[in-house]
């Protein structure tokens, strides 16, 4: 039976997500505040509508009569959009207002891993008052990771002895007029994500994934949404081993046997340590850019995954091609801090050549006015054409043997796009970045 999949978000984990879905026995409509390029391509409808204003999203979804809602960001999802299609009676793929606090509030995420007793908890205090939290700084014993409890989009976090002095620190949370904010145990080792897709009490777990936070090359620089990611064709990164995949694996289960009926993504960001993966985060959505790892290794129909979730049958198996991946995301001069917009995409799909192009925080101008609600009328045709934004604007994947050859496909399409107003972190994927994280782990280990 055919279903009518209404996707909510346009950015590049929702451009993959409609991917996945485009040679399914779906028929997919999408709506977002941007009109992405590539979903609207994709999608037999597209809506440029609010999405954390549920009633906006429910009416659509009503219009185009959805069957499934998939929900990409996690704004919406903090927004209670899923528990709203719910009461409409549409299946929504995606955790409701109170599951997705796993994400949206990290204090209550750390209470709920210790009451529950699930492994790789650091330690952790909550404030409301900002000067006991920058008194705890100067009486605790090691370095602490400051954490607005809150959404920030990746960008809130500041880590005492990694980016700013313990003075820098305090100085950040008495200037910033956080309400709530967690302090917790610095933890030193490589990062890596881990995605699940969980229903009904059970969960499928994706390849391990790498993404790079800071804005500059060599790990510099402010924190991002996620410059670039990358996987191998194992589970496994080449500075894991496999057991601790499958400690990872573990985590995610104690967690999801926690949670009382979620669904969705549950996306789990680990610090391997030296003893283990401990948790830094867990997200209630695909990660921005793992989403554009996971996906296009998907052999497993995406639409059979959302119909056995809903339908309360057990999820396939899931089976990933042995595939490397590499993604890079081109974004505008000056992000993240003072992005410059209005630049040029010169890359498309066809002459992105073998990589994938996912577009994200993007516009399309047409003189005809007909492709973007936000063009203005008056564009002559030399401005035809896809400009970037304020923030991430797409996204080139390479998909080979090896994550060398992956890269070199990301990086033949990015030489297309060209440098003109954006940035991009070349060294993603490289040999270079990958054996530093490899020496890393083993002078952590002391080997
Ligand atoms: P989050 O918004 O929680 O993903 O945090 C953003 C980034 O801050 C993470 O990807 C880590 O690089 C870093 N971070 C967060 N918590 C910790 C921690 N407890 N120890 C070390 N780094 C952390
Ligand atoms: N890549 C990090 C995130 O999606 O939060």
């Amino acid at each position: 039976m055919r279903e009518n999949v209404l996707l909510i978000g346009g950015g590049g984990r929702e451009h993959a997500i409609a991917r996945a879905l485009a040679d399914s026995e779906a028929d997919l409509y999408a709506c977002a505040g941007n009109k992405n390029p590539g979903i609207a391509r994709i999608a037999a409808g597209f809506d440029t509508l609010e999405t954390t204003n549920p009633k906006a999203v429910v009416d659509y979804a009503e219009d185009v009569d959805a069957t499934i809602a998939v929900i990409g960001p996690e704004a919406p999802l903090e927004a209670g959009v899923a528990d709203e299609l719910e009461a409409a009676g549409i299946y929504a793929f995606g955790p409701k207002e109170e599951d997705a606090r796993i994400e949206t509030d990290k204090a209550f995420q750390r209470r709920f891993m210790a009451e529950n007793n699930i492994p790789g908890c650091p330690d952790f205090e909550t404030f409301d008052d900002m000067e006991a939290a920058c008194d705890f700084i100067d009486e605790y014993d090691g370095d602490l990771a400051i954490k607005p409890a809150g959404l920030t989009g990746g960008k809130g976090v500041k880590v005492i002895g990694d980016q700013v002095t313990a003075e820098e620190g305090k100085e950040y949370i008495r200037e910033s007029d956080y309400d709530r904010i967690v302090l917790e145990e610095r933890l030193i080792g490589e990062e890596f994500t881990v995605q699940a897709f969980v229903a009904n009490g059970e969960f499928r777990t994706a390849p391990a994934v790498q993404d790079h936070k800071r804005a500059y090359e060599g790990d510099e620089g402010p924190n991002t949404g996620g410059m670039g990611s990358y996987s191998d064709a194992t589970d496994e990164l080449p500075f894991m081993t496999e057991s601790d995949y499958e400690d990872a694996v573990s985590i995610i289960e104690a967690t999801v046997d926690a949670l009382d009926d979620y669904r969705g993504i549950l996306y789990g960001q680990f610090m391997l340590t030296t003893t283990g993966p401990r948790v830094v985060e867990f997200n209630a959505r695909f990660g921005d850019p793992e989403a554009m790892n996971t996906l296009p290794v998907l052999e497993t129909d995406f639409l059979d995954v959302l119909t056995a979730a809903r339908d309360d049958d057990p999820l396939p198996a899931l089976s990933f091609a042995e595939q490397a991946t590499v993604c890079k995301y081109a974004v505008p001069e000056g992000y993240p801090t003072d992005p410059e917009s209005g630049a040029k995409v010169r890359v498309d799909e066809e002459s992105a050549g073998d990589a994938l192009l996912y577009y994200a925080s993007v516009e399309e101008r047409s003189s005809s006015g007909n492709q973007n609600s936000s063009s203005s009328d008056d564009v002559d045709e030399r401005d035809d054409g896809i400009y970037t934004t304020t923030s991430r604007s797409f996204a080139l994947v390479g998909v080979a043997d090896s994550i060398a050859e992956a890269e070199e496909i990301a990086e033949d399409a990015l030489a297309v796009a060209g440098e003109e107003g954006l940035r991009v972190r070349h060294d993603i994927g490289k040999a270079d970045l990958i054996q530093r994280r490899i020496d890393h782990m083993n002078e952590l280990r002391g080997e």
